[in-house]
């Protein structure tokens, strides 16, 4: 039986739909804290009353944790960086790493003559940043998902896309040209949402660490 958290209101946490969103149940749960969705419903408590946990899109996330409707949130530093909000970063979470990386068709041989980089992403910030530091003149076209049909389909010679097993470059014959980037997940917080909070916050981290 867990008894009720009788001194403060639950700490506000948001969660991303989809392949973290497994990880971080079963991270909660092996440090005390059971979440369930009921049905289809978004929001859930833990029993102890210590944790709301509202489960967002992966995009979206770092808007509600900018707003302070979750103070805390679970997010790779991918997302971070294309919304280009300020969190604090509390803690990297151990899963969820993956590589930003470019990517083309197994056969694809470069155009000596080709003045820019023709890159289809959903990361167009990261990409934009990444080049135009190097120098790399590059035209991005932005997709929202399933950007490894673009090279398959002729949109573009080249991708910049999270490669994690390898299995969907694999399956559409495709090749990695060169990592750009790490991505983790991290534990972030909004900034004033920590300092109105801290010390229940630094327990919930001394607890997942
Ligand atoms: C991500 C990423 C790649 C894939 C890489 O897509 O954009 O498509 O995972 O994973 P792998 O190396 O293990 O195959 P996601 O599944 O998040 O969906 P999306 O295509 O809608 O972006």
């Amino acid at each position: 039986m867990t008894t009720r958290n009788q001194d403060a209101t639950p700490l506000t946490l948001a969660i991303p739909k989809g392949r973290l969103q497994e990880r971080t149940e079963e991270l909660l749960l092996s440090r005390g804290y059971e979440i369930r969705f009921k049905g289809r419903k978004l929001v859930a408590e833990d029993p102890g009353g210590r944790l709301q946990v509202m489960l967002v899109k992966n995009s979206d996330l770092p808007t509600y944790v900018h707003h302070g409707i979750a103070g805390l949130g679970v997010c790779g530093t991918d997302v971070i960086y294309e919304n280009g909000y300020r969190f604090f970063r509390l803690m990297e979470l151990p899963f969820g790493k993956t590589r930003m990386c470019l990517a083309s068709r197994t056969d694809y041989r470069p155009d000596g003559d080709a003045h820019r980089l023709r890159v289809a992403s959903k990361f167009t910030r990261f990409t934009h940043d990444y080049f135009q530091d190097r120098g790399i003149p590059c035209e991005i076209i932005r997709l929202d998902g399933s950007v490894e049909l673009a090279p398959v389909l002729g949109l573009t010679p080249y991708i910049v896309d999270l490669v994690e097993t390898g299995s969907t470059l694999k399956a559409n014959d495709l090749k990695i040209v060169e990592e750009l980037a790490t991505v983790s997940v991290v534990l972030i917080a909004n900034p004033a949402y920590y300092k109105f909070h801290y010390k229940s916050i630094d327990a919930l981290v001394d607890t997942l660490r």
